[in-house]
């Protein structure tokens, strides 16, 4: 089932339609993104890949949240492959954003839009554009409220994948603000689907996920016991504007108990790697000797971004085969 939200993400044929959430996505159309994504990624220094498929082709960036990082990577990652893109930061109260997306979504359509990518605090928005996108148009989500980041997801298992060579076997803790977090949904989703052994989440009492969710994860609340032989540790970014202000930690004493400091991360394998979405919190999620220490990945998880951004663009436009 490659349904979200009622709406079906592969065409008939199998191929990519649209990107809205990792959940249900069949493995093998995974793993040939990831291989996709693998083809796009070069070292740093050397020239970014570049090529013309989607000439022609119109990308909108439809961000109602702030981000810096998704947002340019998916403007390159269009750029790179020969699109015209638009940017546009929509401010809308949640009485009128349905019906304004839609007006926004007919709109654009009307401009020649191919690809939609949309970033939103509200749960459902993407999936109600997506049912009423032109059958030649495709949504892409950049981040969906707590719900879903899916190419936070794939850039985060195409890390794990070139570093550790593998999926199966590992024991990957994810750390940190997982109640409120995306990046771990979609972590949690694509990591079980290729077969991760081991997921961990460990959280204070406060930012655990509900009990019916990250199912068959062992649940920690002391950082010391989770991290012990984790392969991959991923921290995540306290979410405060998904909580009420009461609700946010007092920053030291998080950093206390909840930190990633060097002494902390050496309770996991000598050779973890250290991931984090970004923003960082310095200092209260994370020290910063860590954060650019040798096991830190977390910058070459930017640069897997914009490669894996041109692999699902790249993806959604092949698939419309002669329609573009
Ligand atoms: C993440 C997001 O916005 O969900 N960041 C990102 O995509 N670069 C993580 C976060 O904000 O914590």
């Amino acid at each position: 089932m490659s349904e979200y939200d009622g709406v079906s993400q592969l065409r008939a044929d199998g191929s990519l339609r649209h990107l809205l959430s990792l959940e249900g996505l069949p493995r093998e159309r995974i793993e040939w993104l990831l291989e996709r994504a693998q083809r796009y990624v070069r070292p740093l220094g050397e020239p970014p890949a570049r090529s013309n498929e989607l000439a022609g082709i119109t990308v909108a960036n439809l961000f109602t949240e702030p981000s810096t990082r998704t947002r340019v990577s998916f403007e390159l990652a269009a750029k790179r492959l020969g699109a015209d893109v638009v940017n546009l930061e929509v401010q809308l109260s949640s009485r009128v954003k349905g019906e304004s997306m839609l007006d926004t979504l007919f709109t654009l359509e009307a401009l020649h839009v191919d690809v939609f990518v949309i970033r939103d605090s509200e749960p459902g928005v993407h999936g109600l554009v997506a049912a009423h996108a032109a059958p030649h148009v495709s949504v892409l989500s950049a981040g969906e409220a707590h719900v879903s980041h899916p190419t936070q997801g794939l850039l985060d298992a195409l890390t794990v994948l070139q570093c550790k060579g593998r999926f199966d076997g590992l024991c990957v803790a994810i750390v940190g603000d997982v109640r409120h977090s995306r990046v771990a949904r979609s972590a949690y989703q694509v990591f079980r689907t290729l077969g991760v052994a081991e997921i961990r989440i460990i959280a204070p009492p406060a930012f655990m996920p509900e009990e019916n969710e990250f199912a068959g994860c062992a649940r920690f609340t002391s950082l010391r016991s989770g991290l012990k032989d984790a392969d991959v540790v991923m921290m995540l970014r306290i979410q405060k504007e998904r909580m009420s202000q009461a609700a946010f930690p007092d920053p030291d004493r998080y950093f206390q108990k909840y930190g990633l400091t060097p002494e902390r991360l050496a309770l996991a394998r000598p050779d973890a790697i250290v991931m984090h979405p970004q923003p960082m919190n310095r200092g209260i999620e994370i020290a910063s000797d860590v954060a650019d220490g040798p096991q830190s990945v977390i910058r070459r998880q930017v640069t897997n971004g914009i490669a894996v951004r041109m692999a699902v663009l790249s993806a959604v436009i092949e698939g419309r085969g002669g329609a573009a």
